[in-house]
């Protein structure tokens, strides 16, 4: 059922503008009735975070900016969900075109800018489902034209901590002007400290929601010393590697398409943000779990991401190009590996490669 879907759907999607495709694809999973995907085998379960995941699956934020289709995500056979990223007000975004698919390189290039209907509209969706069940985390980000950006987190953890099952602090975005500047180790450590404050507050009436961090890729190895420092010292819940980056690899074929302004994601960005989380796994060392992220696109690349030190992972573009059938091949290859492997659990994989990894010449 959903092969055929996916045959069906993905020619008519790649014909069509990549934003508008995106708006179609968002419909049809709000409209169209969804069969519900066979349940997990619980050697693909995982726990991290204090929840309890029915597989490491999952979809990377951006897909779903304002929480439009999570329970259709679940249905078919996601992990979890991550919707944002929100910011308090709306916000229109840059000027279209703003995405852009590089074909021969599976890869996307965006500068979207955190569009999105604003805080309360994702709220109220949320607040709707909210005994659906399944798990939604929230990635939270600032106003372009916001006076206090940490201000902003505070109070998105603050409105959202009853109906989020994580939150994810996203300071990674290269696309509002600024941002990833919250990377640096002092407004970083100032920018945390107010959130898992805020966190604090509200959890008498809420419960204690988790926190993760997620970061860029292009971040410089004594950068990623200081932000995996500062996420320890504040006591974050886990780390999630990585955003796009504003790197373009000598691989690219596309190279037209590849002076466009923005993020690039999708299979170029695979390397490097494998390698990025490897770096960050053994800065880590076990404090916190880690969510990989960037380019995967087969059953084999979830499975590197896991030996570099992911214990959960998410994805974006592999899905633009593969459709949901990736996620199919995913679940069939870890269980597979665990098999193969006499493995009883996916925790025992998390980080093997890691430390050879970063002893590897650095990804071009
Ligand atoms: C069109 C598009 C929009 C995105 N929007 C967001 C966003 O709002 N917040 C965020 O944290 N990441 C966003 N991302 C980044 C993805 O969540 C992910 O980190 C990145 O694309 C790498 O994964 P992939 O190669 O599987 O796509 C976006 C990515 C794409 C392609």
């Amino acid at each position: 059922m959903i092969g055929l879907f996916d045959r069906l759907s993905r020619p008519l999607l790649r014909a069509l503008d990549p934003e508008d495709a995106h708006a179609l694809t968002l419909k049809a999973l709000r409209y169209v009735p969804l069969a519900r995907a066979a349940a997990d085998p619980p050697e693909l379960s995982v726990r991290a975070f204090g929840l309890t995941f029915p597989n490491p699956v999952g979809v990377a934020p951006g897909f779903d900016k304002n929480a439009e289709v999570p329970d259709a995500m679940l249905r078919l056979g996601f992990g979890f969900v991550e919707i944002g990223t929100v910011t308090p007000r709306p916000q229109a975004g840059n000027l279209r075109p703003r995405l852009f698919r590089l074909e021969s390189d599976r890869a996307v290039i965006n500068r979207l800018g955190f569009n999105n209907e604003g805080a309360p509209k994702a709220l109220a969706r949320l607040s709707a489902r909210a005994r659906a069940g399944g798990i939604v985390g929230v990635n939270i980000g600032a106003n372009k034209d916001s006076a206090d950006r940490a201000e902003d987190y505070v109070r998105l953890v603050e409105s959202f901590a009853a109906v989020a099952s994580y939150f994810t602090v996203n300071v990674s975005s290269p696309n509002t002007p600024g941002l990833r500047d919250l990377q640096q180790a002092a407004a970083l450590d100032d920018l945390l400290a107010r959130v898992m404050e805020a966190r604090e507050r509200v959890r008498a009436r809420t419960r204690s929601v988790p926190v993760l961090l997620k970061i860029a890729p292009d971040l410089t190895l004594a950068d990623l010393d200081d932000v995996v420092g500062v996420a320890r010292k504040r006591r974050v819940d886990g780390m999630i590697v990585s955003n796009t980056t504003l790197a373009r690899p000598a691989s690219l074929h596309d190279r037209d398409t590849a002076r466009e302004a923005g993020g690039l994601s999708g299979r170029p960005l695979f390397k490097l943000s494998t390698r990025m989380l490897a770096e960050t796994f053994v800065r880590a060392e076990s404090a916190f779990p880690l969510i990989g992220v960037g380019g995967i696109d087969s059953g084999p690349a979830a499975i590197a991401k896991i030996k570099a030190g992911a214990s959960l992972v998410q994805m974006y573009t592999g899905l633009v190009y593969r459709g949901v059938g990736l996620l199919t091949e995913i679940k069939t290859d870890l269980a597979a590996a665990l098999r193969r492997g006499h493995r009883t659990s996916l925790e025992s994989m998390v980080g093997i490669d890691a430390a050879e990894m970063t002893a590897e010449s650095w990804p071009a």
